[in-house]
């Protein structure tokens, strides 16, 4: 076979049983943009329609991740990839592939997902504050993404809002106990506390 990389320079080809192979001149992935990323939700099951006119003899289609084929179909003009995004996905790449055996087109996808938040605090744990002081408890989304909602609550009861940092400013005895942040964005939540005595 000769190599494929003549397919950039030709787009037919004579094989030595006289088998005439003509270059698929298309693939696409349905509903992405210009710029090849892909945004999904973690968690969202999403379809990846892929589509090509295959060339001459019709080849085979597939999907592949950066390691391996995941789905391939033969003489399919369309693949669709179905699968359930998790973090793991996350700025990685997709390629779909038409092959005919002669010539081979390619198309690759960005995934970009917006993740459930993952979130710290600081101080975290058990912290121990002596009465009088003030103490500042900061709050962070480790993938932190603009819709991001910030929930503060004590004992149950919510303190403040939109807030990724807590001021308790000159602490008594009734300021003790535990300090939930929750931070919600459209993948879900997430939340973290810190016990003070
Ligand atoms: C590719 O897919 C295989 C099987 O679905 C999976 O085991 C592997 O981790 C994936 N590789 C990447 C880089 O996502
Ligand atoms: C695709 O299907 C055709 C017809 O069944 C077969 O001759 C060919 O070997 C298949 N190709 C691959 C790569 O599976
Ligand atoms: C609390 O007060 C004690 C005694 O003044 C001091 O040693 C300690 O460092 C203080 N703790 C904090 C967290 O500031």
């Amino acid at each position: 076979m000769l190599p494929k990389a003549m397919s950039v320079l030709i787009n037919a080809a004579l094989s030595s049983t006289g088998l005439l192979w003509i270059a698929p001149n298309s693939i696409l992935v349905t509903g992405i943009r210009n710029d090849n990323i892909v945004h999904f939700v973690e968690g969202q099951i999403v379809h990846l329609e892929c589509k090509s006119d295959l060339g001459t003899p019709k080849g085979t289609l597939r999907w592949e991740n950066e390691t391996k084929t995941v789905l391939l179909v033969n003489s399919s003009d369309n693949v669709i990839l179905t699968l359930k995004t998790n973090r793991l996905h996350h700025l990685k790449y997709f390629r779909c592939v038409v092959d005919n055996g002669f010539f081979e087109l390619s198309r690759e996808v960005q995934f970009k997902l917006l993740l459930v938040p993952r979130v710290t605090i600081q101080p975290s744990g058990n912290k121990e504050v002596n009465e009088s002081e003030d103490l500042r408890i900061l709050c962070k989304n480790d993938n932190d993404s603009p819709g991001d909602i910030f929930t503060w609550t004590f004992e149950g009861r919510i303190l403040i809002e939109q807030q990724p940092i807590l001021w308790l400013l000159s602490i008594t005895k009734h300021d003790s106990g535990q300090y939930i942040c929750k931070v919600s964005n459209d993948a879900g939540d997430g939340r973290a506390s810190v016990n003070l005595w």
